[in-house]
């Protein structure tokens, strides 16, 4: 059912600082900070050629990532994305198998645009999980 992955998603206490200090130790690209103001958070990607890392910082009042840096002040990695070609699909194959979907169960439009859901940690290991639908040849 999963395709590729996405991005690894990190949070981070500084954004501007943890961009920079993965350009200059690890050599990498990495895209111009921006603020996705509706979901609480500012991103920036570190691409590489098969994937990216997206570091995140909270953004606003009530960021829903704000409590994660709280437990790790430090930052620490809060999920992976993998790519599906139908998140409806995706959804009814994973409750039907007793996987529970994250918030109130629908899809929602994620920080990319595209439709997501996201399940619980405890279902795979203590890990969250996205899951991304991207159009077919359409892959950012
Ligand atoms: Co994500």
């Amino acid at each position: 059912m999963i395709g590729r992955i996405n991005h690894i998603a990190i949070v981070v206490p500084d954004l501007d600082g943890a961009a920079a200090h993965w350009r200059d130790m690890l050599g990498a690209a990495v895209s111009a900070p921006k603020t996705i103001a509706e979901h609480g958070v500012r991103v920036a990607f570190v691409r590489s050629a098969n994937g990216q890392v997206e570091l995140m910082e909270p953004y606003g009042e009530n960021s829903p990532i704000a409590g994660f840096l709280k437990r790790h002040p430090d930052g620490g990695m809060h999920h992976i994305c993998y790519e599906v070609s139908s998140i409806d699909d995706a959804r009814v194959h994973l409750e039907a198998k007793g996987a529970r979907v994250l918030g109130d169960g629908k899809v929602k439009t994620g920080a990319h645009g595209n439709p997501v859901l996201f399940l619980h940690p405890k279902d795979f290991n203590g890990t969250l999980i996205e899951l991304e639908q991207i159009a077919a040849g359409g892959a950012n």
